[in-house]
């Protein structure tokens, strides 16, 4: 027996509303709405009826089919904003994520404190640039073309001009052509050189530090970087200058504290010598003030260069300066 209208309608009704899926509502209503859908077939049935009861079975048969279309959009709305709901639910069981927080580099902790400690003994901070020209690096610092002293850092060339810096010097210069003595600063900062091994790196970290004045003399050199290593270690640790060269200085020294990792009895970190250098120093040369207008007879100055990975190396114990730059957290978050 053909279903009547009321009952395809009916039907349609319970299984829209037993369907759980959006696929499920697109075949329903293929079954019932599309061209051989039960609706359609009912409407071709239509034309066969008696006359008189055909306007009556239209209309009815119309009726329902805008009425299931309407029944299959919104369930299919229904679907889609409980599965967009489920999604993005927050399931309050689960654990929380933890956020890490970062921290300072330990090299930038020691930076920091080297610059307060300069900073109470009145010297200010300045900065010049890594990339650097061949003047400032070299000629401006009294060390000319060919110059043998070139030999003494390896430098990476950018073009026949311009150089990675090799040295925080170039920023005596810069700084000196920009003041007027008296002046006194320090200029931390990341220098260059082809170099690698247990106590070097290709990249490290240099403060420079410059003080000009009428009457500067070598015990007020030995004085400010004595005071210095005291504070940045302990007022116990031994020191000592030792005679050096540098074209921009002269006299020259380099300054050696007793290594931390021996305690002085001699090991691989300080080439079996029981000491380790970490600063060269010494009176600006006359040379490097008359290249920047500075008048020799009434000013003098003393200007020195600390490695700052050095002096993290001994003040934490570390064995390899390649530690720092390895990016291994576990390393990085002992400090
Ligand atoms: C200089 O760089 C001079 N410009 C220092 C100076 C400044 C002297 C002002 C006089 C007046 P030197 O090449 O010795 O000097 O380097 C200074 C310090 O940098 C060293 O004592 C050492 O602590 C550190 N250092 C040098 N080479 C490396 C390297 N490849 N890796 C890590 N630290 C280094």
């Amino acid at each position: 027996m053909n279903k009547t209208i009321e009952q395809i309608k009916e039907d349609a009704l319970k299984e829209i509303e037993a369907a759980s899926d959006s696929k499920k509502i697109n075949d329903l209503s293929v079954r019932y709405l599309g061209r051989k859908g039960a609706v359609t077939q009912f409407l071709r049935t239509i034309a066969s009826l008696p006359k008189e009861k055909r306007a009556e079975a239209g209309k009815k048969a119309n009726k329902t089919k805008k009425s299931l279309d309407k029944a299959f959009k919104e369930a299919l709305i229904q679907i889609e904003t409980r599965s967009a709901a489920i999604e993005d639910s927050i399931d309050v069981s689960l654990p929380g994520r933890i956020v890490n927080h970062g921290s300072l580099h330990p090299i930038t902790q020691i930076t920091r404190q080297i610059c307060d400690i300069f900073s109470r003994l009145g010297f200010a901070i300045a900065e010049g640039p890594e990339v650097e020209t061949d003047y400032y690096n070299f000629e401006a610092l009294n060390i000319p073309k060919n110059h043998p002293a070139r030999d003494m850092q390896d430098t990476f060339y950018i073009s026949q001009n311009i150089v990675l810096r090799t040295h925080t010097s170039p920023t005596q210069p810069r700084i000196m052509e920009k003041q007027k003595p008296p002046l006194r600063i320090i200029a931390p900062g990341k220098v260059y050189r082809c170099d690698s091994d247990l106590t070097h790196t290709p990249m490290f970290q240099q403060v420079e530090g410059l003080l000009v004045d009428r009457r500067v003399s070598f015990g007020d050199l030995k004085g400010i970087l004595t005071t210095f290593i005291h504070q940045i270690f302990d007022d116990q640790t031994s020191l000592r200058f030792r005679p050096s060269f540098f074209p921009f200085t002269e006299p020259s020294a380099e300054v050696d504290i007793r290594c931390v990792m021996c305690r002085g009895k001699g090991c691989r970190v300080c080439s079996q010598t029981g000491w380790l250098e970490i600063i060269g120093a010494g009176m600006v040369h006359p040379a490097v003030f008359e290249n920047v207008g500075y008048d020799t007879s009434v000013f003098t100055g003393f200007a020195f260069g600390m490695g700052i990975e050095r002096i993290a190396m001994l003040k934490y114990g570390i064995d390899d300066i390649r530690k720092y730059y390895e990016n291994d957290l576990r390393f990085l978050r002992q400090f």
